[in-house]
């Protein structure tokens, strides 16, 4: 309990590339959770992937689909969520997540991030001229929401297993 707050579920934030399904999976089985990550929710219910949705739809219509997905997550329990990394850019769906998640954050610099998803052609926001600027102007605009966390976590030169302990940690400190 974080003062009258109940936590049920685990929710992990932050930008692309901190490593929230890996480490969210790891943590997942250590706490005997189910996973559910809000992009392939999305990606199953659409029938396509993130990147038609952004090319087809546009991105509003995938932030959309968060918000949808966001509202039916307060019905769940027992479950670690890895969300998109804009999903808590938007006051609502992080409040809702406040509700019945631990909400932790991955953490990384721009350009660790920027080493880890290079090779990612699937994710649209870094498929831009400059990915690296794309991501550190991104990731200034989306500070403040990544601040709102319960919890913070840096990943910089940690493998995933140190930070799934870290943050399976933080969660039995938060029941
Ligand atoms: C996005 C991050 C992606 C995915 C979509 C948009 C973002 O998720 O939701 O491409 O706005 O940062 P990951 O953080 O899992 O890569």
């Amino acid at each position: 309990m974080i003062g009258a707050r109940v936590i049920r579920n685990l929710a992990l934030v932050g930008f692309m590339g901190t490593g929230k399904s890996s480490v969210g999976r790891l943590a997942a089985e250590s706490v005997r959770f189910a996973f559910l990550d809000t992009d392939r929710v999305i990606e199953a219910r659409a029938g396509k992937t993130i990147s038609e949705i952004f090319a087809q739809e546009g991105e509003a219509a995938f932030r959309d689909w968060e918000r949808r997905i966001v509202e039916e997550l307060a019905r769940r329990g027992q479950t670690v969520i890895a969300t998109g990394g804009g999903l808590p850019a938007n006051e609502a769906n992080l409040a809702s997540l406040k509700t019945h998640a631990l909400v932790v954050c991955l953490w990384a610099s721009p350009e660790t991030i920027y080493a880890r998803v290079r090779n990612h052609s699937h994710r649209p926001l870094v498929n831009e001229p400059d990915p690296l600027e794309n991501i550190r102007h991104l990731l200034a605009v989306r500070e403040p929401y990544y601040r709102q966390a319960d919890v913070l976590v840096n990943t910089e030169r940690r493998s995933l297993r140190e930070v799934a302990q870290q943050v399976i940690h933080q969660f039995r400190q938060a029941q």
